[in-house]
């Protein structure tokens, strides 16, 4: 591990980039005005709340405690990762069932817009001693009835060995493991990077406390985040995950599918190893 990087990757830190990161983002369009559509979700949100208080005989302590516990999810920017971790699969989901191409996934807190342009092969920008097995990452981009999407985009971030993310973590360099590859005239791409590993959740802050006070372990399995898009076309974002990692079955975050699971091979280079991905993205 990086110790320098270890040693200063805080809950907090990363907390702060990913709240600001994520209102330099906020759709507010979709949510504002609806007063009907507002008092339905939260009536409903907060009468399962009652329910589950009646149900479970809350007590005063626990009510102190789970408002002790809110309170610092804010202290600690946690509310990102929070929502991100144990929400955003289900939002996915109802997003996806009217999608019939490559399958979905969260988005996550860490995504980064306008990573380096990278031509239809390419290596992701790294350092020069990145730890981690080499991976090529190859396949071509198609609309739903397979016609290939010449120059289709495909955005790639990734956690590096260490399970950590540039620009949410210290001590790496801004671009590290992200890029914008653009795929070739019959939509195809190979990026050469490195194979990630599995990524554990800040453990010092409020979800941590969570984490352990629950019982649960702070983990997701190794993964390729990636938003893939072509003129006239709905963007995908989505991860893709390893065969046989650790974690892919009991994932915190709920976002692995079977259709995401990658088995790359040898490439006969030491360690080397590739694997081929297509992408089919839904007309717009
Ligand atoms: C979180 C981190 C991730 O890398 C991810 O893919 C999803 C969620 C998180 O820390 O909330
Ligand atoms: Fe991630």
């Amino acid at each position: 591990m990086t110790d320098t990087t270890a040693e200063k990757a805080t809950a907090a830190a990363s907390g702060a980039a990913a709240t600001e990161r994520f209102r330099s983002k906020l759709r507010t369009d979709a949510a504002e005005g609806d007063t009907k559509r507002v008092d339905t979700l939260v009536t409903e949100l907060l009468t399962a709340t009652h329910d589950i208080i009646r149900r479970h005989k809350l007590t005063y302590a626990e009510y102190d405690a789970l408002k002790a516990w809110l309170i610092r999810v804010g202290e600690d920017g946690e509310w990102p990762l929070f929502l991100d971790v144990w929400v955003e699969h289900v939002v996915e989901e109802v997003a996806g069932e009217v999608r019939e191409g490559t399958k979905g996934s969260i988005e996550g807190p860490y995504y980064v817009p306008d990573a380096p342009a990278l031509p239809a092969e390419a290596t992701l920008p790294m350092r020069e001693d990145e730890a981690g097995t080499p991976l090529l990452f190859q396949g071509q981009v198609t609309s739903v009835d397979g016609t290939p999407l010449p120059s289709a985009k495909v955005e790639i971030w990734q956690a590096d060995d260490d399970g950590f993310y540039s620009q949410f973590a210290p001590n790496l360099p801004q671009w590290n493991l992200r890029g914008t590859v653009i795929a070739d005239g019959t939509g195809h791409f190979k990026v050469h990077t490195i194979q990630p590993a599995p990524y554990q959740i800040p453990t010092d802050g409020a979800c941590g406390q969570l984490i352990s006070a629950a019982g649960w372990h702070p983990w997701r399995p190794a993964h390729l985040h990636l938003k893939v898009s072509a003129p006239g076309h709905q963007l995908i974002t989505t991860q893709l995950y390893f065969e046989g990692g650790e974690y892919v079955d009991d994932d915190i975050a709920t976002a692995v599918k079977p259709e995401l699971i990658l088995s790359p091979t040898p490439t006969g280079n030491g360690d080397d190893r590739e694997v081929t991905y297509d992408f089919a993205l839904d007309k717009a």
